[in-house]
């Protein structure tokens, strides 16, 4: 299945993307997460998001793009893959759509004021980069990651200012990317605001897959 997952900041992509990754054995590709990686590596990349990520702007089309095509070529997408984040301009999708076709996008639908809750407690691992809330997702030790015992971080674009660039960004992006698969017929809206088991349960019966 080559699934698409759309949402605001903080609507839960990643969290949802882990939770199906593991429920249809395909990898999850988080645009977010590589770029992160490049920057905290230092590459060329990394340097020119940087600047972008850490003012709450969209990274221009061509880097996501080339960056979107590198990964997909690699062999653990050849049963499928679940995108986080990606597409988030119709330019993106459109080549997606040309590139390789999904068979479906999910938006998650979330009101701000839950979003701005879900980014203030979000703390992530520094080493291995896994997610956690200090409310709905507490690590065992507090501040400790559970996977790989580093220290947790609050994510440098999660700051009032930066977030509200984030989701101004995201309410003018959305509309016309889920107007694009509406008229493909391959969105499903679905209410991100509950727990996220029962989220992850909404969309697979969504996709017809087996719970
Ligand atoms: P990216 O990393 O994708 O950031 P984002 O879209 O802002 O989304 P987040 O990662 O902040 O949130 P999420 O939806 O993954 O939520 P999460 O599961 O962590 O992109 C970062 C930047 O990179 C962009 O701003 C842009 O600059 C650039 N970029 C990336 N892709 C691009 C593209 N295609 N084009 C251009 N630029 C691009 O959940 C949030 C918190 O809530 C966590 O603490 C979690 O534990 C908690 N939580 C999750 N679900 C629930 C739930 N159901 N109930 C309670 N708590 C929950
Ligand atoms: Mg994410």
């Amino acid at each position: 299945m080559k699934l698409i997952l759309l949402g605001g900041p903080g609507s839960g992509k990643g969290t949802q993307a882990e939770l199906l990754s593991k429920a249809l054995s395909i990898p999850s590709i988080s645009t977010g997460d590589i770029f992160r990686k490049a920057i905290d590596s230092g590459t060329e990349v990394g340097k020119v998001v940087g600047e972008y990520i850490n003012a709450g702007k969209l990274v221009p089309d061509e880097i996501v793009l080339e960056t979107v095509y590198q990964r997909l070529a690699c062999e653990d997408t050849a049963n499928g893959y679940i995108l986080d984040g990606f597409p988030r301009t119709t330019i993106q999708a459109e080549a997606i759509d040309t590139f390789d076709e999904c068979d479906y996008v999910v938006s998650l639908e979330v009101p701000d004021e839950v979003i701005e809750k879900r980014l203030t407690g979000r703390r992530v691992c520094s080493g291995c980069g896994k997610t956690y809330h200090i409310l709905y997702d507490e690590a065992a030790v507090v501040g400790i990651c559970e996977v790989c015992g580093k220290e947790l971080v609050t994510r440098k674009d999660d700051n009032p200012t930066t977030v509200r660039q984030r989701l101004e960004i995201y309410h003018k992006q959305a509309q016309p990317l889920k107007d694009h698969y509406r008229k493909k017929g391959k969105l499903r809206e679905i209410d991100g605001s509950g727990d996220a088991k029962t989220i992850r349960d909404l969309i697979l019966k969504e996709l017809g897959a087996e719970i």
